[in-house]
């Protein structure tokens, strides 16, 4: 299980459940995540081959300036449609540069990954039973990740969806997060101060931006920030799901993980005034109600 350290300055927004008590319960794990809680799957594991992974080549400089973008978060479809002939230049990284060049070790790379992409598409299913998702970006990050900015994530589409964030560790050492305030609630609490109402009506992001960024000072200003956080150390092969506009957080250091995004249409939850757009929404409704109140 992870160690968690909590803040007492911070909501504790965890639970931990076990896979029998999500499928057992009629609507799974919706009613928490809607909740926008950050919630460890208990006594539970996927099973990787977390040496093959160990293996892989961190080290991306033979391949070019857009490939290694690429290769920082790279689709899983790349990783499991490859084959050893392929002349498909993102199939010729992951085989050479990341794999370099040993058949084997991509061989074994591509078994496990495509039994952990099985593994995750089924807790979606047996996690979700409402939801139906009408897109999926399966991501996978291979390479160190270290001293993130504490940040909401930001897609840069104001798609009105319901988001499903499906995490896994895939390496053998712990993935250290970083967790803060909730989206909304920390808005709420610097909205007169920051003037967001500028923010009402536009694309929920812009808020995003100017919080991420102004409030707390961006990628430039990552680790200065003096909101305090619950400090998290997944294990490996550990899952985890949260809505990742809404939990604020910072990966402090990872190496390799699953980072699975499913795109939920909102008309499948159980409360749609909990997506994301809307949320924000009503935190703006909330303030322009407010001197009419007074
Ligand atoms: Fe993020």
């Amino acid at each position: 299980m992870a160690t968690i350290i909590k803040h007492p300055g911070v909501e504790d927004y965890f639970v931990e459940r076990t896979l029998d008590e999500i499928t057992a319960a009629p609507n799974g794990l919706i009613p928490d995540y809607e909740a926008n809680r950050l919630i460890l799957l208990k006594n539970y594991r996927v099973d990787v081959d977390f040496d093959a992974f160990a293996q892989m080549s961190q080290n991306t400089a033979g391949a070019d300036k857009n490939l290694r973008k690429t290769l920082k978060k790279l689709s899983a479809n790349h990783i499991m449609a490859a084959t050893p002939e392929s002349k498909d230049p993102i199939h010729r990284a992951i085989i050479d540069v990341l794999c370099k060049k040993d058949p084997a070790l991509f061989q074994r790379v591509q078994t496990g990954m495509l039994s952990a992409h099985k593994e995750v598409m089924r807790l979606f299913k047996s996690c979700f039973p409402q939801y139906e998702y009408f897109r999926v970006i399966p991501s996978v990050r291979l390479t160190q990740t270290l001293f993130e900015n504490l940040h909401w994530d930001n897609h840069q589409i104001d798609d009105d969806f319901q988001q499903v964030r499906i995490f896994v560790n895939l390496d053998h050492r712990p993935r250290i997060w970083n967790v803060s305030h909730n989206f909304v609630s920390y808005a709420r609490e610097v909205y007169k101060d920051h003037h967001l109402e500028q923010f009402a009506g536009r694309d929920p992001n812009e808020m995003n931006d100017y919080i991420c960024g102004k409030i707390l000072g961006g990628t430039s200003g990552a680790c200065t920030d003096t909101l305090p956080r619950h400090v998290v150390a997944f294990d490996p092969g550990e899952v985890w799901f949260g809505e990742s506009r809404m939990i604020s957080h910072q990966i402090y250091y990872g190496e390799r993980a699953m980072v699975y995004m499913f795109f939920v249409k909102p008309e499948g939850m159980l409360d749609r005034g909990r997506r994301f757009n809307a949320q924000v929404e009503s935190l703006h409704k909330s303030f322009a109600r407010e001197p009419a109140l007074a």
